[in-house]
């Protein structure tokens, strides 16, 4: 490793439909944040299609590592490391990203750091956190911190602290079944609207009554396994499910004999896919419903998430992820952390959704604590962040 250190990292991203790049200087400072979107391919499919995602990746890789290192004004010989994601996602969309930074790590004699997908999504947050911290617009986010991950992927909670330059994840929740990202994209698909969901609802929710259709989360339990000793020792961590909502505004929308309507606008949509468009296809009764699903489903995760964090001592929340970027979900949450006294932060929509300027940042502090990875490094498609579940205070 050179020792005369500039502080960038270019950081590599293709987990899943997103082939992206960055350098960013220090762990805070983003020089450059490409992000080639596969939208387009994947739209007509409503949802991301594995094989596909790989030949894209093949495609943009390398314009888009390019464009990164022109943006950032920078060349390959300056930078400190080469990060990359390992996982969780596709195995085949990871390797593309894998492949490539091993390649540039070896030729260039540099670095490579592997990083947790979900590392990253924290990181985005912190990232900013640190850039405001440094204009002295904020205090440090206090620690322990919260962290809710709410992605097409994933719905998971963890603690997070550091120690030194080392930052820790303690995994305390998860989602049983399916992502909170990956409701919004299925009843988007449903409701013949866009792909991804997300937006689409984010964008036509405000124009409905997100009280009309009443939606009902069960609460989800596991069995706690107890010892000989009567002591719990699988500490009961907090569950969240999204599976049954999406069942039931398909059930709603049987009943209320909302196929046709469904249907006619799926194919005006597919010819111009604007809000807009979306709107005038949508009548009161489609608005109400995607009002009230965005609603239950924001609730869920704000009642869940404030109740963990009360339980577990957390100092302060931060929420990333793809969903992050929800109006709504920023709203409520924002509205309850000021209610309960707790700093919350979120990043800009741009560092919610995947990119590849949060692998840089989480990669900064592993770089002097020598956590390189080898060149026989592969994806892990199911790779896990931290320790099991902490015990809370009392079960949530
Ligand atoms: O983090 P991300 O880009 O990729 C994964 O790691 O999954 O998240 C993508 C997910 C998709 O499910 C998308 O519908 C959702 O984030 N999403 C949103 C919004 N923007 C993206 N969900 C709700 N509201 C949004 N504004
Ligand atoms: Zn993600």
């Amino acid at each position: 490793m050179s020792t005369a250190l500039t502080g960038l990292i270019l950081g590599i991203e293709s987990s899943c439909d997103e082939t992206a790049a960055a350098v960013v200087r220090r762990g805070t400072e983003v020089l450059s944040n490409v992000v080639a979107s596969q939208i387009a391919t994947h739209s007509p499919y409503g949802g991301v299609v594995p094989e596909l995602a790989s030949r894209e990746h093949l495609r943009n890789i390398v314009p888009v590592v390019r464009a990164a290192l022109s943006e950032a004004n920078t060349t390959l010989a300056d930078l400190d490391a080469i990060a990359v994601t390992n996982g969780p996602g596709l195995a085949g969309a990871l390797l593309v990203g894998i492949s490539y930074a091993k390649t540039l790590a070896y030729a260039l004699g540099k670095p490579l750091i592997a990083v947790n997908h979900l590392e990253g999504h924290i990181h985005a947050v912190l990232l900013e956190q640190a850039q405001r911290v440094v204009r002295s617009e904020v205090e440090p986010l206090p620690l322990p911190a919260l962290a809710l991950v709410v992605s097409g992927g994933h719905t998971h909670l963890y603690i997070v602290r550091r120690q030194g330059d080392t930052w820790t994840y303690r995994n305390v929740g998860h989602t049983v079944d399916d992502a909170a990202g990956e409701a919004f994209d299925k009843v988007a698909k449903l409701l013949g609207l866009g792909y991804p969901g997300g937006p689409w609802i984010d964008a036509l929710a405000p124009h409905g009554n997100p009280t009309a259709v009443p939606f009902s989360f069960s609460q989800v339990k596991i069995k706690a396994h107890r010892k000989a000793d009567g002591v719990t020792a699988n500490p009961v961590a907090t569950l969240f499910s999204f599976s049954g909502i999406k069942t039931a505004v398909l059930r709603y929308t049987q009943i209320q004999e909302m196929a046709s309507s469904i249907e006619a606008r799926r194919i005006d949509l597919s010819a111009n896919p604007t809000v807009n468009g979306a709107l005038a296809l949508c009548d009161q009764q489609t608005l109400d419903l995607i009002a009230s699903f965005q609603r239950a489903v924001v609730d869920d995760l704000r009642r869940k998430t404030f109740r963990a964090a009360k339980a577990l001592g957390a100092a302060s929340l931060l929420v990333s992820g793809g969903v992050a970027a929800n109006r709504e979900l920023r709203l409520r949450f924002t509205a309850e952390a000021a209610d309960c006294g707790l700093s919350i932060a979120f990043p800009r929509p741009a560092l919610a959704t995947d990119n590849a300027a949060m692998i840089a940042a989480a990669a900064w502090s592993k770089l002097p604590a020598g956590d390189i990875a080898p060149l026989t490094l592969s994806a892990n498609p199911s790779l896990v962040l931290g320790k099991g579940s902490e015990q809370p205070a009392k079960p949530l």
